[in-house]
């Protein structure tokens, strides 16, 4: 256990470069199961999420090996496995492997995933596209028991673009007979980047990165080569963190289309934007002002930008608005940044935010990944010294945070301290 003992007050400045994107990884390490043989993967962020995520592939018989940022996985021999339920149930994505288990064994037996402190987050969209493409799946004890005599190709609507149920269905249906069409698809760009890893395996995709995808079924997939590409909500968060400190921070090795909500925001809230093919710059010379935020699927603003972008405009002059609209509870940063001095208060679904001059270090709690980092954010930009606890649910999502900041000029450091984590427990799902 370990807590971040952060020294604000220090204008970040410099660059860095920005490391493989979780979420994109963690769609990858479902998909992976489709092809017989040893798939590599580049670029692979080292986070808990990810080693969790490989390991349980070593339940259905894969086997897997990290060498040095690259993973190996060996999926010769997938079968129906036994996996223990506390690591399914720690993260979300463990039920993406459902499809494609279906797909290369015709069964599998999963726990059902929890809920987490974002919100309730169910999986309804997928058992829907699964029955479509003819699996049966049932909950019994806990677990979903699924199988099928062999998938078929279908017209799946989803009610909301989601990111998980598309990536999920693309890879169930990729191996299934005949022709699949996702409408209202999502576009966020790890749908694009599992669909490139798809087809470069042998499948036939069409549409991905628009609402509806085509998909031509193929008999069998083959392993390949590639390379997870940038992680565009750490490259926000260090663009964030250059901006609520008034420094002059430069990500690199991204895509800034990618970004561009962000960025927009950014500006209109008075920062400094400047970027070329593969990079980023932000600084802040001035007091911020506040400014209206809502959140949408991609390539609306992000939910996950959404509180760190509230510890920024904590300290924006003037009042700001911040609505979530696709997660029921993604607040729990709110009481935190309070206890430093911002005042936040809730309506509905949006947080007002009335601008204050200075925040003040304290002793915070992270509640979930996003959170953690907007306490972060705050505390870099905050009078003092503040105290984050709950690491573990910062260290899902962002690799050695305080290495990054440190290499920026910020005065963080990782200590550990057995007494200091809160009743969070580490299993607890997000992401
Ligand atoms: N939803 C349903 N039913 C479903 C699936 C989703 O009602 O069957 C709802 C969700 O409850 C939510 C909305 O649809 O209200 C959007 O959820 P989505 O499925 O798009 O999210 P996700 O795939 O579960 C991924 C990221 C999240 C990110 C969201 C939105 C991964 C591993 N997670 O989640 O990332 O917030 O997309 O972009 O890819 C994070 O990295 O901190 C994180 C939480």
């Amino acid at each position: 256990m370990s807590i971040l003992t952060i020294s604000g007050g220090r204008p970040l400045s410099g660059e860095l470069e920005v490391p493989g994107s979780k979420n994109a990884a963690l769609a990858l390490l479902s998909a992976v199961l489709l092809a017989e043989g040893t798939t590599v993967l580049h670029n692979v962020p080292y986070l808990s999420d990810t080693r969790i995520k490989a390991s349980l592939l070593e339940c259905f018989g894969a086997k897997v090996a990290w060498r040095e940022g690259s993973l190996f996985i060996d999926c010769s021999n997938v079968r129906l496995g036994d996996c223990d339920e506390e690591t399914v149930r720690s993260i979300r994505t463990s039920f993406y492997v459902l499809g494609p288990l279906l797909a290369r064994v015709g069964k599998a037996v999963l726990p059902a995933p929890g809920g987490c402190k974002i919100g309730a987050r169910p999986v309804d969209f997928h058992l829907k596209g699964l029955a479509l493409l003819g699996a049966d799946v049932e909950l019994q004890s806990g677990s979903y028991i699924a199988k099928t005599t062999g998938l078929q190709g279908a017209e799946i609507y989803l009610d909301f673009p989601s990111a998980g149920a598309t990536q999920h269905l693309l890879s169930a249906a990729v191996l299934a007979k005949g022709v699949t069409v996702i409408q209202n698809a999502a576009i966020e760009p790890e749908v694009t980047t599992l669909a490139a890893f798809l087809n470069r395996m042998g499948a036939r995709i069409e549409g991905a990165g628009t609402s509806t995808i085509t998909v031509l079924g193929v008999d069998k997939l083959q392993p390949c080569e590639f390379r997870v590409p940038h992680d565009r909500l750490q490259a926000g968060t260090y663009l964030l963190a250059g901006a609520i400190t008034g420094g002059d921070v430069t990500v690199r090795g991204i895509m800034p289309d990618n970004q561009t909500a962000l960025v927009n925001k950014l500006k209109e809230a008075g920062a400094v934007l400047n970027e070329g093919p593969d990079w980023i710059r932000v600084s802040a010379p001035k007091r911020l002002r506040g400014i209206r935020i809502k959140t949408m699927p991609y390539p609306g603003f992000p939910t996950d930008m959404q509180q760190p972008m509230a510890a920024l405009l904590t300290l924006a002059e003037g009042t700001s608005v911040v609505e979530e609209t696709i997660y029921e509870s993604r607040i729990g940063h709110i009481q935190e940044l309070n206890r430093m001095g911002a005042k936040i208060r809730l309506e509905g679904r949006s947080s007002v935010i009335q601008g204050v001059d200075r925040l003040r270090g304290a002793t915070v709690e992270a509640s979930d990944l996003r959170a953690g980092a907007a306490l972060c954010l705050a505390g870099l930009a905050a009078e003092g010294e503040t105290i984050v606890k709950n690491v573990h649910f910062i260290d899902r999502g962002y690799e050695s945070i305080e290495q990054t900041l440190s290499s920026l000029g910020a005065r963080i450091e990782r200590v550990a301290s057995p007494d200091m984590e809160s009743t969070a427990t580490q299993t607890e799902s997000t992401g």
